[in-house]
């Protein structure tokens, strides 16, 4: 089977085929705009390189201003530009929810934006969640069930836990495994995880 064949068949937006996309985006862009463009009207600076693209970004409530390649992607933002590590990389490729954070209010996959494309974008990542000696009601939850065995999976399960109880904070066991589902754990402690994300919810009323 072709590659192209198998992204599609997967039923999943791969990464790769995203980042083709975005090329054949940028390719249709350039195309309306070259046209009768005088090279001294472009905006870039004549030394610019084309390759690099100035991102403003709001992470954990502080202003970062970065020029990045256009190709890295906001979980490489995070990681590599920004030093946060607590997100992590498991497929790269949209599927498992290791890296998600919060973006603009919605939990999403880093892996899998362009961080040029959330320019001016507000971000969480679980190092804005709390801190060692004050934990967030939802990292005490997880911690008090035990919603973890590995942890690798488990920024990315808090995120989604934030992202699910700051729009319903009564969900009920359906509700958080249906809205839950986008995060994997390949230990499969879920039975622990739900029980945690209700535990949360319990916490965060108190
Ligand atoms: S690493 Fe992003 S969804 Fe798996
Ligand atoms: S706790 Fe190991 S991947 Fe979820």
């Amino acid at each position: 089977m072709a590659d192209d064949d198998r992204e599609q068949s997967e039923g999943a937006v791969s990464r790769r085929a995203f980042l083709k996309g975005g090329a054949a985006a940028t390719g249709a862009l350039s195309a309306t705009l070259m046209p009768g463009v005088a090279e001294a009207q472009l905006p870039l600076a004549k030394d610019a390189d084309p390759r690099l693209t100035t991102v403003d970004l709001r992470v954990n409530g502080v202003a970062y201003r970065k020029e990045v390649p256009n190709s890295r992607t906001l979980v490489e933002f995070i990681r590599e530009d920004l030093k946060l590590t607590g997100t992590k990389v498991g497929c790269d490729r949209a599927m498992c929810g290791a890296c998600t954070v919060i973006l603009n209010g919605r939990n999403v996959y880093a892996c899998s934006m362009l961080a040029v494309e959330v320019s001016g974008g507000d971000v969480t990542t679980i190092e804005g969640l709390g801190t060692t000696d004050a934990l967030h009601p939802i990292q005490q939850a997880f911690i008090e069930k035990s919603g973890f065995q590995c942890g690798f999976c488990t920024s990315g399960q808090i995120m989604s836990t934030k992202a699910l109880l700051d729009k319903m904070p009564r969900p009920t066991e359906d509700d958080a495994r249906l809205l839950m589902s986008g995060n994997l754990c390949r230990c499969s402690a879920y039975k622990r995880i739900l029980e945690s994300v209700m535990t949360a919810s319990r916490l965060l009323q108190a």
